[in-house]
């Protein structure tokens, strides 16, 4: 039998098992291993009934991702389902861990599927820019109804097990050990037999929307507005629609036809750029996987404000006791009822229940005791007012205050870690830990690693990121680092696009339907725009005045318009609403300035307003990777994904280069520094790429 899958008989019952760690992948040999399973399981005459089960920690995750790209090898995975599906035999799918994608799959083709509570079933190829290609969209119409399946297949969002018994994907959740269970549940399954349970056969779900092309219609516009931009959401429609109206072999036969266009496209090539780019961020070339990390059982927060009790939230989410400490009560009150309500409307949205909102908040200690919070603390992040002083004194404390072994961590956006880590006697043990903000909600983790920070401490902090639901990506000291240092070249290039003739909604528009979360003007209101203003303001001294700067969002400052929370910032906005309105104060402010400048307003296509600011992450990004600063372009990649609002179809600002070419990009980059000067001096590493007709990906080690 191929390796990563035996068979055994246990009585009267056969079992298939998928042995291929990590995820038990679906790989060419998991595939004709199934089938040489099946077959052994058919051909054995005391086996009156065949359990498929998962080895380790998963049942199946899927296709083999890395085997996508290639030419697919037979035997395909339809051959094995249909084997499963059309067999004399009771076959049973026993879940633990996940079963997605191919997966999920492998278990419709089976006659009974059973779960432990703790199981969650998904097809999440959409978000691999692909849909389910093992007939997923068929199958699964026919159990749970076209609808609740367009709902699973279109988000990707993966199902827990006891909402899987309600739809009907499970037929029993399994308390207990899982083998076991199957194989008293195989016993019923031989007395029940197989009639009825080849969902090929069945179609009673699909009759209500059959010839009911306006829900299929209203299902894509909704979409359209959900996944904007992205493809393979709306392909799958296509797919079910053909389920509910078509015969199986004829719908299966479409589901074929749109995936293989799909998995060829650029944007199933970004979304797996993404998956794998965001795994490979944790290998950190000069630090073994197996370092040994230190343990953190114990967190301090210094800080509540917005960021401090978002950190917090993130340990207590993870069941890490942690303190905040202020310096003040009403401050500390402030922070911990900001996360009270944080919580609470989590509760009420019904994300969360009131016992594990009461545990989580039970792990937050508020404190105005420095020393006796830090004490015993493995971490303290310190989340203070953005300004070197007075980092560099909580630092100095912290260094008398703080156990031994502690990590010593700051989530400064922009200061020098290394001056930071010099007030302590323990440079090894500080580094950066950038969060976003709301640093509750968002996913990315900037970890700065200074000049002397130890390699077990970087470990760590990448370790912890992970177990905090988070995506660290590793960074070197410069100022604004990876993610705020690129932001800063596209929103000065959004500024002066709007003196060149453009307006911020126009600006905000094309780039969100360029497919950002949000366009440059949006976001600052958003942010609040006294943020960078502040931080300008101390650098107004340094700055060079032969270089062009626009005053335009030093003037909203000045007139108060901070954003959303002045309910005027680059836009206006009526009272309690954050729908941006475009605002003639504005225009005529922008304008005004033109003309100051003498500058002759000119109309700015939407394709010159993304590649001068997409082009700026990227010309910014390529200077990054030469000053080492960033690991590899997937890093950068990983950065925008998570902690910016790219689109992830797009694969990041790198990825999104290489899909255009670099030779191209680069004409570009020069067409900018010969008209827009300074600023758009091209990176020579891009240079040098576009020059030798290579891509960022080459830098990229292993997957690309
Ligand atoms: N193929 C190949 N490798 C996979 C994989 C897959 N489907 N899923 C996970 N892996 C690898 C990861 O790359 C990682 O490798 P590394 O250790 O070398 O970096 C390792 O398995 C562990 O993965 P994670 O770090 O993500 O582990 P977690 O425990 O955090 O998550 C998971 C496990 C939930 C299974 C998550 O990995 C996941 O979501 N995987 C993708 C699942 C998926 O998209 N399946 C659908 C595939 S497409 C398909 O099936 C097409 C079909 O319709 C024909």
């Amino acid at each position: 039998m191929s390796p990563g899958v035996r068979y055994e008989r246990r009585g009267a019952v056969g079992v298939i098992t998928v042995d291929n760690p990590p995820v038990n992948a679906l790989s060419r040999a998991v595939r004709q291993g199934l089938i040489d399973g099946l077959m052994q399981g058919l051909g054995d005459e005391a086996a009156k009934a065949l359990v498929v089960i998962g080895a380790g920690r998963t049942f199946i995750a899927g296709a083999d991702i890395k085997e996508f790209g290639k030419p697919l090898e037979p035997p395909d995975l339809n051959r094995v389902i249909a084997g499963l599906e059309s067999a004399a035999k009771p076959t049973i799918a026993a879940i633990h861990g996940t079963a997605l994608g191919g997966g999920l799959e492998v278990a419709l083709g089976c006659h009974y599927r059973i779960a432990l509570a703790s199981a969650q079933v998904g097809l999440p190829e959409v978000k691999l820019g692909i849909l389910p290609g093992a007939g997923g969209t068929q199958r699964l119409p026919r159990l749970i109804g076209a609808k609740a399946a367009l709902d699973m297949i279109t988000t990707g969002d993966f199902v827990r097990a006891p909402k899987a018994k309600e739809l009907g994907i499970v037929d029993a959740i399994v308390e207990g050990d899982l083998l076991e269970g199957a194989l008293r549940f195989a016993e019923e399954a031989v007395r029940s037999g197989t009639s009825g349970r080849r969902l090929r056969e069945r179609d009673e779900k699909l009759a209500e929307l059959r010839g009911n092309p306006a829900f299929f219609a209203e299902y894509r516009a909704a979409i359209k507005k959900r996944a904007r931009g992205q493809e393979s959401p709306l392909r799958s429609v296509d797919a079910v629609e053909a389920a509910v109206n078509l015969p199986f072999e004829q719908g299966l036969k479409r589901e074929r036809e749109i995936f293989e266009e799909l998995i060829t496209s650029t944007q199933s090539r970004a979304l797996i750029h993404a998956f794998f780019a965001e795994r490979e961020a944790m290998n950190i070339p000069d630090i073994p996987a197996e370092t040994p990390v230190r343990a953190v059982k114990r967190a301090a927060v210094i800080g509540a404000g917005t960021m401090g009790g978002g950190i917090a939230m993130n340990f207590a989410n993870a069941g890490i006791p942690v303190a905040v400490v202020e310096t003040a009560p009403e401050a500390l009150e402030r922070g911990l009822g900001v996360v009270r309500n944080n919580y609470a409307a989590t509760v009420a949205k019904g994300r969360l229940d009131q016992a594990a909102m009461d545990k989580r908040m039970g792990l937050i200690t508020g404190t105005l005791d420095l020393a006796a919070a830090v004490k015993d603390a493995d971490i303290v992040v310190e989340a203070v007012f953005e300004e070197m002083a007075i980092k560099k004194e909580l630092f100095a404390r912290l260094d008398k205050l703080a156990k031994r072994g502690a990590v010593l961590a700051t989530n400064t956006s922009s200061l020098d870690v290394n001056v930071i880590a010099a007030q302590t006697a323990r440079p090894q043990d500080v580094i950066g830990t950038h969060f976003f903000s709301p640093a509750n909600v968002m996913r990315l983790v900037e970890v700065v690693r200074g000049a002397k920070t130890g390699k077990d401490v970087v470990a760590t902090a990448m370790r912890l990121g992970k177990s905090l639901g988070k995506v660290p990506a590793l960074v070197g000291v410069c100022d604004g680092f990876v993610g705020n240092r690129m932001l800063f070249q596209y929103a000065r290039e959004a500024e002066f696009l709007l003196e060149e003739g453009a307006l911020p909604w126009q600006i905000d528009k094309a780039l969100q339907d360029w497919g950002l979360a949000m366009g440059p003007f949006a976001m600052s209101d958003m942010a609040g725009n006294d943020v960078s203003w502040r931080i300008r303001k101390q650098h107004a001294a340094t700055r060079p005045n032969d270089r062009r700067y626009s005053h335009l969002a030093d003037q909203i400052c000045e007139m108060g318009r901070y954003g959303q929370k002045a309910s005027a910032g680059w836009y206006r906005y009526e009272k309690g609403s954050r729908t941006p309105l475009p605002d003639p104060e504005i225009e005529r402010l922008i304008l005004a300035e033109s003309k100051r400048l003498g500058l002759e307003r000119k109309p700015i296509a939407d394709d010159e307003i993304v590649k001068r600011t997409i082009y700026a992450l990227v010309n910014e990004g390529a200077k990054l990777l030469e000053e080492g600063i960033a690991l590899r372009p997937s890093d950068i990649d990983v950065i925008y994904l998570a902690g910016y609002g790219f689109p992830a179809w797009r694969g990041g600002p790198m990825f999104y280069a290489d899909t255009v070419g670099l030779d191209k990009v680069d004409a570009d980059v020069r067409r900018f520094h010969e008209t827009h000067g300074y600023f758009w001096r091209p990176a020579p590493l891009l240079e040098r790429l576009a020059r030798d007709g290579k891509r960022f990906a080459d830098l990229n080690p292993g997957k690309g």
